[in-house]
């Protein structure tokens, strides 16, 4: 494994061997903390982030290693007329790993062909998000013991949502696996998603209403509507209070359910549903870290 585009680049095993190593950084950060003495990270963000930027930079720095890059295209090259390909081939000349987003589809694929270093897609426009799939797993897997038997629904922009086409890919391995999908019709999974699930003869279900399916899940995968990548404003405007969770939302809801986001909330979460003990998103960011610093391993072959 050089190169993480997809979820679909790892193996079953390799995701368990994954959220196993970071279950045991999560133990004893410190037998980690120089493991990556001497190596370099990049991270490439050609469109805006808060966790995925400053976890990877995070997960190096707790290894030991040090870190460069640049967080918005602006600042880049890229605004002189660089090619991706240009980009990523100088930067190789200078660290040993890459993470980097783009707003296009298929940017990390054409980078990643560019280079013999890993490569990690941190989220390619409305397409993939791997990392934050990993961080999901490990979440899920450390609230719940396990990565099967779980009704997960995913609520929100399904879309252009990239987190939720990387968790359904992901989350298609387990068994007893059941996803319901809450969404306006305008914001339904792409047709390649569906076509997939539709192929396997994977249990799922399309709904509109949240409090119509909320009582049957394990998992509730909140997302927000994602404006960047409308083409016009006046859908996003439409779209984009369909969803607010509010604790009444949540009467009908397991008492273990688990609330997941992966952030940033715009308005989909009502903030009184921080103090509710399901609510376990800023805890999901958390493990956002650990499972990059396992994941750098990896690929750096450290571990
Ligand atoms: C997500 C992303 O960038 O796709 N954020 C993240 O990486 N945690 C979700 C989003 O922007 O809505």
């Amino acid at each position: 494994m050089k190169k993480l585009i997809s979820p679909l680049d790892l193996t079953t095993q390799e995701i368990d061997e994954l959220l196993e190593l970071a279950d045991r950084i999560i133990e004893t950060p410190q037998a980690f903390a120089h493991k990556c003495d001497g190596k370099i990270l990049a991270t490439l963000f050609f469109e805006p982030s808060t966790r995925t930027r400053l976890s990877f930079e995070s997960a190096m720095l707790s290894l030991g290693g040090q870190v460069l890059g640049f967080s918005s295209a602006n600042s880049s090259s890229a605004a002189k007329g660089e090619s991706v390909a240009d980009t990523v081939r100088t930067v190789e000349c200078y660290a040993d790993i890459i993470a980097m987003r783009h707003p296009k589809e298929g940017a990390a694929t054409v980078a990643a062909s560019k280079v013999d270093c890993p490569l990690i897609n941190a989220g390619d426009g409305g397409h993939q998000h791997p990392t934050q799939t990993l961080t999901d797993l490990l979440t899920i897997h450390r609230l719940k013991g396990h990565l099967d038997n779980l009704t997960v629904g995913l609520c929100g922009d399904l879309k252009f949502g990239r987190t939720v086409h990387s968790l359904i890919r992901a989350m298609m391995r387990y068994k007893g696996i059941k996803f319901v999908l809450v969404s306006p019709k305008e914001l339904q999974i792409p047709d390649y998603i569906r076509d997939d699930l539709v192929r396997e003869g994977f249990p799922f279900e399309e709904v509109e209403r949240l409090e119509d399916a909320i009582s049957q899940m394990d998992i509730l995968y909140m997302t927000r509507v994602q404006r960047e990548r409308f083409f016009n404003e006046e859908d996003y405007l439409r779209l984009k209070d369909s969803y607010i969770l509010t604790p009444e939302k949540l009467r009908t809801a397991k008492p273990d359910l688990c609330i997941l986001h992966p952030l940033p909330r715009v308005n989909e979460i009502s903030v009184a549903v921080d103090d509710d003990p399901r609510a376990c998103y800023f805890k999901q960011v958390k493990n956002g870290r650990y499972i990059r610093m396992a994941l750098i391993l990896k690929l750096l072959g450290i571990e």
